[in-house]
């Protein structure tokens, strides 16, 4: 017996539960499947958590099938439903980029957005086609450029050191290489300032004032197509008129840029919709936020008189985010007699470094007692030698005892994808869940994992293994 999560104290907290149909996965403090079991434990894609965590160990990052998919087609859908012209959502991969995920966003019919050769690689091994990635970055490698330009895929050109390096390249492509010109557009959107990236001043993109000499030089080149622009004006963003302002700027550099005789027939607004973390957290839904997209493009067009562009978006934190779960296990408890009560969990800033770095609030239940009463408030801490390791400041919990399992709401962006080894602490495991079944696609990294590409030189000491044996052997000659 289950039931979704609408009940007692831990669920009071939550918005009441929406149909699966109709619920806006960005909005969601839990994957949709997630519901309590009649053991009170919390059930995910139909697998009992604190079960999943004896399995695959913990921490364990839970990613719901259900709630991943359902949100590309949501993505897909309200692209065909606001917007008159073709449309293409593309998955900002950098939120988590792995097998599995470019796999199933693959199978949904979404594109993929890269930013190093890793993440391409990636993509191409899950079965992505060339023509579907877009590939950014501000600092490409002359490697990452060669790779990108042998696979075919779009080259999101970011600066002039970038577009002279892949002039440079375009003898070893057999036709005309695919780009797209990434612009600062000078749009300001309230987020954290690590995470904005539209203002002008920005490490992103060509800046305006550069644009039209940008313009007349692609123009020469008759290895490039210039297909489309791109801009991207920050992440975790409630409003939606940044957006709209961002429509009416692009359309206006796509005129120009037809002026100089470009082919441009692609706009892509990057990505940007925010989720919830918290019950203060009210992002716009995915329909609401492409609705905005949509129309602001369509308007300047039509305003302008510009033909439709294909339009692109490139949502990272809102396709993925809510679809995880992170799991841990209870450890060791300190009181600091009238000042607070520290909760140790086993993991902490190396599997999710969001709070130290930006400050990031998020919500915790406890998934083998979801129904007992919040009696305490107490802070959860990392288990890493930083007392800036805090995975929550302040949360409401029942009484914990070591061996509980903590759950970290929304950790499916940029969680695994900025993990460290910090302290040299291995990544947990990612399992997939969906129908009651769970599968690794993620392994846990072993100690004999961190030291693997570690080299000892024989002058130092005794040789590890035979992992180091070309190196002893380089050194010693
Ligand atoms: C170029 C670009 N596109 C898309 C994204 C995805 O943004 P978000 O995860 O906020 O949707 C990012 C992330 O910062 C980005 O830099």
């Amino acid at each position: 017996m289950v039931s979704t999560i609408d009940l007692s104290q831990t669920s009071r907290r939550y918005l009441p539960p929406r149909q699966t149909s109709t619920v806006s996965p960005n909005q969601s403090l839990l994957p949709i499947t997630a519901q309590v079991s009649s053991a009170d434990h919390l059930m995910v894609g139909g697998c009992d958590v604190p079960e999943l965590v004896k399995q695959f160990g913990s921490p364990l990052y839970i990613l719901d099938e259900a709630t991943l998919r359902a949100t590309c087609r949501q993505y897909r859908e309200a692209l065909q439903r606001h917007y008159p012209g073709e449309s293409l959502a593309i998955y900002a991969s950098k939120a988590w980029n792995c097998l599995a995920v470019c796999a199933v966003v693959t199978q949904e019919a979404l594109g993929i957005d890269v930013v190093s050769a890793g993440e391409l690689y990636t993509a191409i091994e899950a079965g992505a086609a060339a023509d579907q990635i877009y590939f950014h970055g501000n600092n490409k490698s002359l490697e990452e450029l060669q790779y990108a330009v042998s696979v075919g895929c779009r080259i999101v050109v970011d600066n002039w050191h970038e577009l002279r390096t892949l002039v440079t390249l375009l003898g070893t492509a057999a036709a005309p290489v695919p780009i797209l010109l990434r612009l600062t557009p000078g749009i300001e959107c309230h987020t954290h300032e690590y995470i904005q990236t539209g203002h002008l001043d920005s490490k992103f993109g060509f800046d305006p004032e550069q644009l039209e000499a940008v313009f007349d030089y692609v123009s020469q080149q008759s290895g490039l197509a210039c297909i489309g622009l791109h801009a991207h004006i920050g992440s975790q963003i409630f409003e939606t008129q940044p957006h709209a302002d961002l429509g009416d700027v692009m359309v206006h550099w796509l005129q120009k840029a037809t002026q100089y005789g470009l082919p441009i027939a692609e706009l892509d607004v990057g990505g940007g919709l925010g989720i919830r973390y918290t019950e203060a957290d009210d992002p716009p839904t995915i329909d609401a936020w492409v609705a905005t997209v949509s129309q602001a493009i369509a308007q300047a067009c039509e305003q302008r008189g510009v033909p439709l562009p294909r339009l692109i978006c490139e949502p990272g934190r809102s396709l993925i985010g809510s679809a995880c779960v992170t799991a841990y296990t209870v450890g060791s408890q300190k009181t600091v007699p009238d000042i607070r009560t520290y909760v140790a969990v086993d993991g902490g800033m190396s599997d999710n470094p969001r709070p130290i770095t930006y400050q990031s609030v998020y919500r915790s239940l406890v998934a083998n007692q979801m129904s007992s009463p919040l009696s305490e408030t107490v802070t959860i801490a990392g288990k890493h030698c930083e007392s800036g390791d805090v995975v929550i400041q302040s949360a409401a919990l029942p009484a914990l005892e070591a061996g509980d399992i903590l759950v970290i709401a929304a950790t499916g962006a940029y969680n695994y994808s900025m993990a460290s080894n910090y302290n040299r602490v291995p990544r947990p495991a990612a399992v997939i869940v969906g129908d009651g079944e769970a599968y690794l696609i993620i392994r846990r990294e072993t100690i004999q994992d961190l030291v693997r590409q570690d080299c000892l030189p024989a002058m130092l000491g005794k040789r590890v293994g035979s992992l180091n044996s070309d190196v002893d052997h380089a050194v010693s000659e």
